[in-house]
């Protein structure tokens, strides 16, 4: 039985103030359900939101990380610093790393063997843009994605593997790609999975679907069967949305 999922990623939203705040308004809004409930505030966030919801069932996780253990690199937060805090899942491979901050295949390759090296779950995104999509090229641009960043790893490794399929071009844009394209790409994505690693690595790994998801489709993404659950932005930085799509299970 693959697990539900619906992680919150925050972007670059909510200064400290703001994270208290709507932290709040989630505890009051959370419940025992099967659905694991995930939330990504950023760096400067994640302890205190980690502290804040030690005692409840929403998991604080991070939206990247650098590859090397330590060093000489400005900026950067390693796997061991985000492990130092409580912090045990990455998303790794956002659309808008790979568009802004210039991530590539090989790049990510790197980071998910140093997210893994540390025990840490990986969320790892990916998804075809719009003219991909035109061409009907959708299939090759993620078989691509998934392949050049993943398939160096063993089938073991898959245990600590989310995939988030992400359409560019449904992602902020109020435009969900419909319940049929998300499931025709999920059903791909098992399948070349199952070709790689067999049968029961692509039952067992969780696939879920971002782009535009809102209380008023999440259920019809979700009744799809193999979608897992979904990556959420703009609608997880409002807590009764949020779990209103959580609840869509
Ligand atoms: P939206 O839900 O705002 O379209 O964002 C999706 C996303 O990028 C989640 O990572």
């Amino acid at each position: 039985m693959r697990k539900h999922i619906v992680a919150g990623n925050w972007k670059m939203n909510n200064d400290l103030a703001q994270t208290e705040r709507l932290i709040a308004d989630l505890k009051k809004q959370s419940k025992t359900s099967d659905t694991e409930v995930m939330i990504a505030p950023t760096f400067t966030n994640l302890w205190q939101a980690f502290q804040n919801l030690r005692d409840y069932k929403i998991e604080v996780i991070a939206q990247n990380m650098h590859y090397a253990e330590n060093g000489a690199f400005t900026g950067e937060i390693s796997a061991s610093m985000l492990k130092s805090i409580g912090v045990s899942t990455v998303i790794l491979g956002h659309s808008e790393r790979r568009a802004y901050f210039n991530e590539t295949d090989d790049l990510l390759a790197k980071k998910v063997d140093a997210a893994l090296a540390e025990n840490m779950r990986v969320i790892f995104c990916f998804g075809e843009e719009l003219a991909d999509r035109k061409a009907e090229n959708q299939e090759t641009v993620v078989e691509n994605q998934i392949k050049n960043a993943l398939f160096h790893l063993d089938a073991d490794a898959f245990n600590n593997i989310l995939l988030a399929y992400e359409p560019v071009w449904a992602i902020g844009t109020g435009e969900t790609a419909s319940p049929e394209q998300v499931q025709d790409m999920h059903a791909f994505i098992r399948q070349i999975l199952e070709t790689k690693y067999g049968k029961n690595v692509a039952d067992s790994v969780s696939i879920l679907y971002g782009g535009s998801v809102k209380p008023n489709n999440a259920k019809e993404i979700f009744s799809k069967p193999d979608v897992d659950g979904g990556l959420i932005g703009g609608a997880s930085l409002n807590a009764e949305d949020f779990f209103a799509i959580a609840n869509a299970f």
